[in-house]
C-alpha cells in the first residue's frame, strides 16, 4: 500500500486593517452619561477605531486579507477556501461577507463562506481550517476575523457602546508535513442556553425588519455584562488549564498569551489566575476596545509588527463570545519574522 506523509495546519502569516477614525473617552463623555475614569477603570479602555459610513466590513476584510497573503509569500491563485468570521456582515442574509472579500481581491472560483461565533469566531475558524488541510481538501486557506461593530451598537446605551470597535484580521493557514510548524491542539465549544447573554434580536426569522425593529431599537447589541464577565473569567482560565494540561505545556513556558480583547480585568484575570507575567500577555484592548471576531488577530499582527513574535513562537488563543461560544487554540506563528 502506499504510503503517504501526514499533513498539518500551519500558521502561515498575519495581517490586519485598523479605520483611522478614532472614538475616544471623551467623545463618549459627551455622547452618554459616562467618564473616562469609568470607562478606564472598569474596561482598560482609552480608544477604539470607527469605520467611515460607507467602509463596509468586506472593505476592511480585503485589507488585511491582502497583507496576510503578501506576508504568506504565496500568490492569491493558491488560495483554496476563503473563510470569514463576523458578526457584522455586510449583508445580513445573502451573500456572504468571504463572498464580496473573495472578488474584492480578486480571488476566483474558490469555496467561500462565513461562520457566525462572535468573538470566538477565529479561533472556531483556525478549527475549521485545520480539518480541511489535515484532510487533504485544502492546502492554503484564507481566514478573515472582520467587524464593522459600530454598525449594531446603540450610541445612546452607555453600558455597550463604550466597548466595541471596528477592524479586521487575516491570516494563511498552510499545510505542512514539517511537525514543528503544525497547529499543536485547539478546543471550540458552545452553550446555547446562554443565548440571550449577548443578542442583536433583529433582524432575522423571529424579527424581521419592521417599523418595530426601528422604533425598539432590537437591531443593536444587547448584552448581559456583568453575567458575562463572570461567566467569561471562569470559562477561559478552565479552558486555558485544559489545553495546557492535555498537551503537558507549562503556562510558563508560553512566550504570547493572546486572549479576545473584552475587557482588561477580565484578561487580568486570567493572567493571574494562570500565574501569567505582564511580559507573556498581549493587550490591546486599551487602543481598539473589543473589535469581536478581529480583536484576536489584530492582536496577533500587532505583536507581529512590533518585533515581538518570532518565527516559531507558541501562541496561546483564548476567547469567548455571544452563543455563548469559547475556544482556545496553542499553535506555533510558523511564518517569516517581518
Ligand atoms: O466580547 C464578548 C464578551 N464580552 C464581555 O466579556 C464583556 C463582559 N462585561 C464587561 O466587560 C463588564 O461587565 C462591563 C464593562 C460591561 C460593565 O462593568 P461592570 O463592572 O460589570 O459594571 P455593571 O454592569 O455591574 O454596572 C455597575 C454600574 C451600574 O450602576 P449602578 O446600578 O451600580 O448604579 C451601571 O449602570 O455602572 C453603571 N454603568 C456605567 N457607569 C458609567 C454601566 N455602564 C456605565 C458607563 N459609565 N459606561
Amino acid at each position: 500500500m502506499l504510503q503517504t506523509k501526514p499533513v498539518y495546519a500551519s500558521f502561515r502569516s498575519i495581517g490586519a486593517y485598523v479605520p483611522q477614525k478614532t472614538l475616544s473617552n471623551a467623545d463618549l463623555e459627551k455622547m452618554v452619561d459616562t467618564t473616562d475614569e469609568w470607562i478606564l477603570k472598569r474596561t482598560g479602555i482609552k480608544e477604539r477605531h470607527i469605520a467611515d459610513e460607507e467602509e463596509a466590513t468586506s472593505d476592511m476584510g480585503a485589507k488585511a486579507a491582502e497583507l496576510a497573503i503578501k506576508r504568506a509569500g504565496i500568490d492569491k491563485e493558491e488560495i483554496d477556501l476563503v473563510l470569514c468570521a463576523t458578526v457584522t456582515p455586510d449583508y445580513f442574509n445573502m451573500p456572504s461577507t468571504a463572498c464580496i472579500i473573495s472578488d474584492k481581491i480578486g480571488i476566483k472560483n474558490v469555496q467561500a463562506f462565513d461562520i457566525s461565533a462572535a468573538c470566538s469566531g477565529f479561533v472556531y475558524l483556525l478549527s475549521v481550517a485545520k480539518a480541511f488541510i489535515e484532510s487533504g481538501m485544502k492546502k492554503n486557506v484564507l481566514l478573515i476575523g472582520a467587524e464593522k461593530f459600530s454598525s449594531i451598537v446603540d450610541y445612546t446605551d452607555r453600558s455597550t457602546c463604550i466597548l466595541f470597535g471596528d477592524g479586521a484580521g487575516a491570516a494563511v493557514i498552510s499545510a505542512t508535513q514539517n511537525k514543528e510548524e503544525a497547529f499543536i491542539d485547539i478546543h471550540a465549544s458552545a452553550d446555547g442556553s446562554y443565548a440571550d447573554f449577548l443578542v442583536t434580536p433583529a433582524p432575522g426569522s423571529i424579527n424581521p425588519a419592521s417599523q418595530k425593529v426601528i422604533d425598539e431599537g432590537l437591531n443593536f447589541v444587547q448584552m448581559k455584562g456583568n453575567e458575562t464577565f463572570k461567566l467569561a473569567v471562569k470559562t477561559l482560565t478552565k479552558d486555558v488549564k485544559e489545553i495546557l494540561k492535555k498537551n503537558e505545556v507549562k503556562a510558563e513556558h508560553i512566550p504570547h498569551f493572546i486572549p479576545h480583547q473584552a475587557n482588561y480585568r477580565i484578561i487580568k484575570a486570567v493572567g493571574d489566575a494562570l500565574k501569567m507575567r505582564e511580559d507573556q500577555v498581549v493587550i490591546t484592548v486599551d487602543k481598539y476596545g473589543n473589535t469581536s471576531a478581529a480583536s484576536i488577530p489584530m492582536a496577533i499582527n500587532d505583536i507581529y509588527e512590533s518585533g515581538r513574535l518570532q518565527t516559531g513562537d507558541l501562541m496561546l488563543l483564548d476567547t469567548f463570545g455571544g452563543g455563548l461560544t469559547w475556544a482556545s487554540a496553542l499553535l506555533p506563528f510558523a511564518g517569516e519574522t517581518l
